[in-house]
């Protein structure tokens, strides 16, 4: 089999893990959850006081970049994909407000994207693999193979983040949801390091009124196009 890149891109709580998590299930690719990747460097940097109420200790973060290890290992007993951090399963402790609030202002950082979009191009390459992001198609992998641009209204993804926080048990508001939601699309649209963006040859799913069973459909639709015999 041809090893295929599927990029899966767009704006944030747009379910666009579901909906990775279950095209490389069905196609038996691996996943890469790359905003992850970015929520370890974030939490990294928090638990060593490199950030914090005034900001950024820019140069510190960089100085320790090397420190960062980043992995995934699958759980076999929850069937988890997890995210380590130099060994560490943080796979919750990276899914807090707190990192959410942070971890837009530590993607923007130009060199701890050139060391993330490194390493995510190495896990991807060669390989089958279904990743989502923000980048995917535009820098990570310009030439994927299918490139999906998801989006979904506001109130539906303030809703969908909502009841996924409230289902691990992680203590948030609609307030503060809603308010973190708006500014982390609006830093990750305007960034000028590998800012979110449809790519050109992207097609766009909006999910807002779609079950994940419809967008299944939708993809193997589009997977039809790509692949006649499949
Ligand atoms: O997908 P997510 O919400 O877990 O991503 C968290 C943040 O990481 C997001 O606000 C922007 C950043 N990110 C990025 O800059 N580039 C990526 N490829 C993935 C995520």
């Amino acid at each position: 089999m041809i090893p295929l890149i599927i990029a899966v891109d767009g704006f944030s709580s747009c379910g666009k893990s579901t909906f990775a998590k279950s095209i490389a299930e069905r196609l038996g690719y691996a996943y890469i959850d790359t905003g992850a990747m970015y929520r370890a460097v974030t939490l990294f940097a928090m638990e060593n006081s490199l950030v914090g109420d005034n900001g950024i200790d820019r140069i510190a973060l960089l100085n320790r970049l090397d420190d960062i290890v980043i992995s995934f290992r699958r759980n076999d007993k929850t069937g988890r994909n997890e995210t380590l951090l130099n060994g560490r399963c943080v796979e919750d402790d990276i899914r807090t407000i707190k990192v959410s609030e942070k971890v837009s202002e530590i993607s923007a950082i130009r060199e701890v994207r050139k060391k993330l979009v490194a390493l995510q191009q190495k896990m991807g390459k060669g390989k089958s693999v279904v990743m989502d992001g923000r980048d995917i198609g535009t820098v990570v992998f310009p030439a994927a193979d299918i490139k999906i641009f998801m989006t979904a209204r506001e109130e539906v993804r303030i809703r969908r983040r909502y009841d996924e926080l409230k289902g691990k048990g992680i203590p948030a508001s609609l307030e503060e949801i809603r308010e973190n939601i708006i500014r982390r699309d609006y830093i990750d649209r305007t960034r000028a390091e590998d800012p979110l963006k449809q790519a050109e040859d992207a097609v766009v799913l909006d999910n807002s009124d779609m079950t994940v069973d419809q967008q299944m459909e939708w993809f193997e639709k589009i997977l039809r196009k790509h692949q006649p015999h499949v």
